[in-house]
Parts: structure tokens; C-alpha cells; sequence
């Protein structure tokens, strides 16, 4: 197993996060890493922005490894468990981050392709995901499914109803699994963010950034790191008792129209 320096609350533990080379993700992943979890930095094609996350994984003193895998499909899935297993030990936390881009199109307009991709890929990913990662869980009767949900799936905003379908899909399969899986020491949580400031978000203009800034009660733009203290806290013993819940990290937008 991995050399283990940092002592920190989640030492011991193996988070997977899938599409943790750049936004959410690697801020998840540097985040769990300087708690003491070894981190398994996936991504699709940006070794070198994965490489970078390792980097900082590795200078928090926790063990980490990159994996290349397309988390829609099984078989990749699979094998990146298993390495990581072999690597780091059996993985005890997965944060299903990946971000699957989608066609921004009302939802009378899009066609039936491009709106089952959507649901395809989000639903495939994390299907995929917990099927790798039940067995060793079960077998601890421990473990944390953390979903990264978006708050597009409760407040609609036009063109992006492919995306939101797919990801109010996938809050319910993490409460139903919530329920299933609960019995068996496994907790399923859901962290849901407004817009954050990542890759994916730069498709929309700047001036509809600096609106959603100015009409949050808090004023700030999100960033990757606020929604990755959640992750971190979904993780650790001081979240021993939650399942089914549903984080909102939204800079108090929530509350307005
Ligand atoms: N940004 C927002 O405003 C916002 C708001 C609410 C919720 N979210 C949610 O937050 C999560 C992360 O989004 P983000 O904005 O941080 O995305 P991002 O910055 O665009 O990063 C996307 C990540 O997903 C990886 N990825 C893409 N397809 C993949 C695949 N098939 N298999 C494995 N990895 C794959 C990418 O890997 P490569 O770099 O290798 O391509 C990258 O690491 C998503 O679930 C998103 O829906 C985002």
C-alpha cells in the first residue's frame, strides 16, 4: 500500500472522484487529501491537469493515483476500482462528480438523442460507479456516496432541461439507494450547487455570471472549493448520521426568484 503522511480525519480511507482533474472534482480531491484520504484522481483526457491534482494530493502527505476511465462505461469502471484497490486499498468513499457536457437546447427542440445521452451518461456513470464500489463496501458494512447534483434539477432555467432531467434522476436514485443501502452501513448524500465558476459554467456569457453574483444574497462568485468543504464534510465522522440529505451550496439563491 501507499506511503501515508498525513494523519488528518479521513487517514485510512480511499475516496475515488470521478472527473477530478479540473473544477469540483479536483477541488474535491485536494480537499480529501488534506484530510488524509488517499485520492483516486479520475479523469477522461487531461492527464496533465490530473498529473497537477496528484501533485497537490500528494503534497498534503496522502497517497493518490491518476486513472483514465470513461465512468459511463463498465468495464472501465471496473478496472479502475480494482487498481485502486490494489493500490490504495478498497475505495470507501465515491464522489460522483463527472460532468458530462450536453446540448443546451428547450427541451420541444432537442432531439431524442441528445436528451437520452444526457440521462445516459449521468445515469450510466453513477449505476456504473456504485456497482464497482458495493462489493468491498458491503463487505465493511461502511461506506460514503457522495452525488454531486446541480440546483438546476429543483429551479429550471431554459435550454438546460436535458441536463436537469438527468440530474433530478440521479437524486432520486441516491434516495432510493439512500434507503436500500443505509442497512447495510452505507450512507448516500447528494450536495447540490448553484453556479460555480468551472469549465463547464464558461458556457455561459460573462454577463449572466456577474448577474447571478449580484442577485445571490451573499454577493460572491461560487468556487470549486466551497462546494468541495461539503464533500469533505459528507465524508468524515461528523456526518456519521446523515443520509438522504441534500447539501445546498448555492450563496443563498435558493431563497429568491
Ligand atoms: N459548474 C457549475 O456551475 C456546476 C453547478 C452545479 C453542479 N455542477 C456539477 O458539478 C460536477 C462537476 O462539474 P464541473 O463544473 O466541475 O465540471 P468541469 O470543470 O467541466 O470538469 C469536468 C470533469 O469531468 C471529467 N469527465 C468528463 N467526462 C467524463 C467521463 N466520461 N468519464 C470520466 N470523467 C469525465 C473531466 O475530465 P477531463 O478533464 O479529463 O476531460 C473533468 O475532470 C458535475 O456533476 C456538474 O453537473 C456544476
Amino acid at each position: 500500500m501507499a506511503q501515508q503522511l498525513n494523519p488528518g480525519p479521513l487517514a485510512g480511507k480511499v475516496a475515488l472522484v470521478t472527473g477530478a482533474s479540473r473544477g469540483i472534482g479536483a477541488a474535491a480531491a485536494i480537499r480529501l487529501a488534506q484530510g488524509g484520504a488517499a485520492v483516486v484522481v479520475n479523469y477522461l483526457q487531461n492527464k496533465a491537469a490530473a498529473q497537477k491534482v496528484l501533485d497537490q494530493v500528494t503534497s498534503a502527505g496522502a497517497p493518490g493515483m491518476l486513472f483514465q476511465a470513461d465512468v459511463t462505461q463498465r468495464t472501465q469502471v471496473e478496472s479502475m476500482v480494482r487498481a485502486a484497490s490494489e493500490k490504495l486499498g478498497a475505495v470507501n468513499i465515491l464522489v460522483n462528480n463527472a460532468y458530462f457536457p450536453f446540448q443546451v437546447s428547450a427541451l420541444h427542440e432537442i432531439s431524442w438523442d441528445s436528451f437520452h445521452q444526457a440521462i445516459e451518461h449521468e445515469l450510466s456513470a453513477f449505476y456504473h460507479c456504485v456497482q464497482a464500489c458495493l462489493p468491498a463496501m458491503k463487505e465493511k458494512k461502511s461506506g460514503r456516496i457522495i452525488v454531486v447534483s446541480t440546483r438546476l434539477a429543483q429551479q429550471p432555467l431554459p435550454r438546460m432541461g436535458a441536463y436537469a432531467a438527468a440530474k433530478s434522476a440521479l437524486e432520486s436514485m441516491a434516495n432510493t439507494m439512500a434507503i436500500e443501502l443505509g442497512p447495510l452501513g452505507i450512507a448516500v448524500n447528494v450536495v447540490t450547487p448553484a453556479f460555480t465558476l468551472t469549465d463547464a459554467s464558461m458556457i455561459m456569457p460573462e454577463a449572466f455570471r456577474e448577474r447571478v453574483k449580484e442577485t445571490r444574497p451573499l454577493k460572491k462568485h461560487l468556487y470549486p472549493e466551497d462546494v468541495a468543504g461539503a464533500i469533505a464534510f459528507l465524508a468524515g465522522d461528523e456526518a456519521s448520521m446523515m443520509t438522504g440529505s441534500h447539501i445546498l451550496i448555492t450563496g443563498g439563491s435558493h431563497l429568491q426568484l
